[in-house]
């Protein structure tokens, strides 16, 4: 399928869905447009991330820092993704998808608070994919969160020596492998404060493409250059 070489992709993707905005305003139609038809572009990725039996797919949707756009735009995106969530519950159910939220869940109105964490419940036992999806996320709170757990815990005496393994299950992607992959839409050469820690060995790959324009022909590019890679992981080449 997609002619990819099934021992040189990733377990764990990550994207940075970005353009929306600018792929709106190139049409001369309102902001929220772009995120409208940037869900299409987040179905098609999900899907043949899925098909690849890709098991980890993390999605920022929502940083922290996004609370201060304006407050039209907000209201209507979390309104998208309630929607979302409604739609696409039957579709995670019956393809054997698990949602996660990674980020700070209470930030967001009590109602959609609740549809996300009904929508994790449903989906917990699912095996086949896991889609993290960053709300209210900023990658520095994730790692004082998880500095403050760990100083708890001393505390308590639950953990005697600090180290890597003992810190990272403090965030919230727990167990999960770090990302491999990292794909960021629409050009701009940064991290925006995602996934600080786990992205240490993370292969970057940026397109120019916005992210309404960015479907599965552009994702499967992505994962064949990701094939080509060399990863050193700051050893030297292996013959
Ligand atoms: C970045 O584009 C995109 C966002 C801040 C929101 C991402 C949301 C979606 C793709 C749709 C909702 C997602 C789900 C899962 C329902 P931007 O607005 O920063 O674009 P710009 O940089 O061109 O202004």
């Amino acid at each position: 399928m997609h002619s990819l070489d099934h021992e040189k992709l990733p377990a764990h993707v990550a994207i940075i869905m970005d353009g929306n905005g600018r792929w709106a305003k190139l049409r001369n139609l309102p902001r929220i447009e772009g995120h409208i038809a940037g869900v299409e572009s987040v179905r098609d990725v999900v899907t043949i991330t899925r098909e690849l039996r890709i098991p980890y797919l993390t999605l920022y949707a929502f940083s922290k820092e996004n609370w201060v756009r304006p407050k039209d735009e907000v209201r209507k995106l979390l309104e998208l993704l309630g929607i979302y969530l409604d739609k696409e519950l039957p579709l995670m159910l019956e393809k054997g998808i698990r949602f996660n939220v990674i980020g700070e869940k209470a930030d967001f109105p009590g109602t959609l608070q609740a549809k996300l964490v009904e929508v994790m419940k449903k989906t917990a036992r699912n095996r086949d994919l896991v889609l993290n999806l960053a709300l209210s996320y900023s990658g520095r709170k994730e790692i004082l969160n998880a500095v403050t757990r760990l100083i708890e815990d001393v505390k308590k005496g639950v953990v005697k020596r600090i180290d890597e393994r003992v810190f990272r299950k403090r965030l919230y992607t727990g167990s999960m492998p770090d990302p491999d992959l990292l794909i960021r839409t629409s050009g701009e050469m940064r991290l925006s404060n995602f996934l600080l820690w786990q992205m240490a060995y993370t292969e970057i790959y940026v397109t120019d493409t916005f992210w309404p324009d960015f479907k599965g022909d552009q994702y499967v590019a992505a994962l064949r250059e990701f094939g080509r890679r060399e990863r050193r992981f700051g050893r030297v080449k292996e013959d």
